[in-house]
């Protein structure tokens, strides 16, 4: 058995990708378990995954991001927090916040980054009549989207998808790619 790294998935919305890392840290050799969840959106979806799992849970608001991040710190000190997932979360984290986690902090993003950082990928990615989409995780750095690589996806674009066909053929991608660069990072 792994000692797992006690770690703290952040989300603002649906959460399956909270749900592919919560099943995958069943596994006994995964290298990290979920000791902590913590939305920013009180009506999040995926907080029903951190209720039906038993795993402890935090709803703070980000409308003003200081007291959202002192929250967040001192829960995550409190639980022993060393690694967060950022899954679906949808906002930046200051420079100072960061510092406290300095290569700690990974997220998923729904494009081959460098290209196409931001919202609304898909359409993105179709409007420039890409031959590939894809999945990126990434460590999390003060800019959006712009940290270090871990792993990527590519899937073949085809040509009758649309944002919302490529959307769920690349989430189905992010569900694996996700628990596969956390095992790459503790290898
Ligand atoms: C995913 O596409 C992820 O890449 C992006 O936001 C979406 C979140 O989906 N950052 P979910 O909340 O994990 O279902």
């Amino acid at each position: 058995m792994v000692k797992k790294i006690n770690s703290c998935v952040l989300i603002s919305g649906k959460g399956s990708n909270l749900l592919s890392i919560i099943k995958s840290a069943r596994d006994y050799n995964f290298p990290i378990t979920i000791k902590l969840i913590i939305s920013n959106n009180k009506d999040a979806y995926g907080l029903k995954y951190a209720k039906k799992y038993n795993i402890p849970h935090k709803f703070y608001s980000s409308k003003n991001q200081n007291q959202f991040e002192r929250n967040c710190l001192s829960e995550l000190k409190k639980n022993s927090i060393k690694f967060l997932c950022l899954a679906g979360f949808m906002k930046l984290l200051s420079k100072d916040f960061i510092n406290n986690f300095k290569y700690k902090i990974i997220n998923i993003h729904p494009s081959l980054l460098p290209k196409f950082k931001g919202l609304n990928t898909h359409k993105r990615v179709l409007k420039n009549k890409e031959k590939y989409a894809g999945c990126t995780v990434h460590y999390v750095n003060y800019k959006l989207d712009s940290g270090n690589i871990i792993l990527q996806k590519k899937i073949f674009i085809k040509n009758n998808d649309t944002a919302k066909s490529l959307k769920k053929r690349v989430l189905t991608q992010e569900h694996k790619l996700y628990p596969e660069a956390i095992r790459s990072i503790f290898k």
